[in-house]
């Protein structure tokens, strides 16, 4: 922390990293929070905090932007964690998604520019687009040049507009673009994260019990171990993520609050090297791993089947092909490693939806 009580406004606070940062925050630090969500339900611990304001509005009216900016002009940082940010909403919501990850945000990018505030804004790794290696003959991964994420380096490619998967990660782009213009020219102090794939508790809904539609991946396997439906992999599961256990990259963030100097005005990827898996392995451990924790040995067989994307999200999909992050902006700047392997990632988050859920 920069001072000793550091006062912060905090959009999207009751999400799943919302909720994570505001545990840890709450927890270990002397600070003021102002959170605009609208909802709640993952922080209803934190409603009664004397330390934390939940304004429960959205952030995009008029009214809001006025109260938000007599926040900002009070506060330190403002952390920007709204979205929507669903991979199965990007080509069916597309223009909910492009007014929810740019137009929804500039107005709060100007205001931070305004008052001359600190912005933490969350981007997404898929402004990265593919890799280059996916567009060469043979898909050459032993060239880390053509397929390791760069912050200050890698191209971000993205498929034709008619792919309207890529509403969400272009319009991230260019609100991270618009951030750095002002960066250069007014001065607005930034940081931009690049989360890849942050796994715990909390996470998403599962559809029929506490929402509805076709959440992200973790939540499509463990819905399907709970209803006791097959597993549905897209396009086969080749898919390669890297998985970052939430409390490695809530220390990051912590570390960025406590180091403004080196977080500042930078762009990070938050993410996990060692824990690299394709889809069809992660669905293979998560059997793997409820059978763990239910006791019952025949998930470990749970049906696992395959889909074309096509069925599975509708036309206009496609999927990017592997994301390596490079982190050594964030261990250099910030002295951050991760450390928590996936198969402790998983069972933590499994656990939380087995006990909440089953
Ligand atoms: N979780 C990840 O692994 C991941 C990966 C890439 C990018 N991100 C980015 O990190 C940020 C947070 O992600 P998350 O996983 O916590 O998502 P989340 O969906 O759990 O949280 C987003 C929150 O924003 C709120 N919100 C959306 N529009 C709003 C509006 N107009 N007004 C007020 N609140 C609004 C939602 O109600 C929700 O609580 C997002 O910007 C997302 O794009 C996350």
């Amino acid at each position: 922390m920069t001072r000793e009580k550091m006062r912060i406004v905090m959009l999207g606070c009751g999400g799943f990293i919302g909720s994570h940062l505001l545990d840890r925050l709450l927890a270990e630090n002397e600070c003021e929070i102002h959170g605009w969500d609208l909802a709640d339900y993952k922080i209803k611990e934190h409603l009664a905090h004397p330390k934390f304001h939940m304004h429960r509005s959205t952030i995009s009216s008029p009214a809001a932007l006025q109260e938000i900016e007599q926040e900002i002009e009070k506060s330190d940082i403002v952390i920007n964690l709204a979205a929507i940010c669903n991979p199965a909403e990007y080509n069916t919501r597309p223009l909910d998604v492009i007014h929810s990850n740019l137009f929804d945000i500039y107005p709060l990018i100007e205001l931070c520019a305004k008052h001359k505030r600190w912005l933490m804004s969350f981007s997404t790794s898929e402004v990265y687009g593919r890799t280059v290696a996916s567009y060469l003959p043979n898909n050459n991964y032993e060239d880390p040049n053509l397929f390791e994420l760069r912050e200050n380096e890698t191209p971000l490619i993205m498929g034709p507009i008619s792919n309207q998967r890529w509403t969400y990660a272009c319009a991230k782009q260019m609100t991270e673009r618009l951030i750095y213009a002002h960066h250069m020219e007014s001065q607005l102090p930034f940081t931009v994260i690049r989360p890849l794939n942050f796994f715990g508790p909390k996470m998403d809904y599962i559809p029929g019990r506490d929402g509805e539609g076709v959440p992200r991946v973790l939540a499509c396997f463990m819905t399907a171990l709970l209803d006791n439906k097959p597993m549905y992999l897209v396009d086969g599961g080749e898919a390669r993520r890297t998985i970052v256990s939430i409390h490695d990259a809530i220390d990051a963030l912590l570390l960025m609050l406590k180091k403004p100097h080196q977080a500042q005005n930078q762009v990070f990827n938050i993410g996990n090297r060692e824990n690299e898996v394709t889809m069809a392995e992660l669905a293979d451990l998560m059997r793997q791993t409820y059978a763990r924790i239910t006791g019952d040995m025949n998930y470990k067989e749970h049906p696992i089947l395959t889909i074309s994307s096509q069925d599975f999200y509708g036309k206009g999909y496609e999927d990017c092909d592997r994301r390596m992050p490079d982190l050594s902006q964030a261990q250099t700047l910030l002295g951050w490693t991760p450390k928590i392997p996936l198969t402790d990632a998983l069972f933590e988050t499994m656990d939380f939806y087995h006990q909440n859920y089953a």
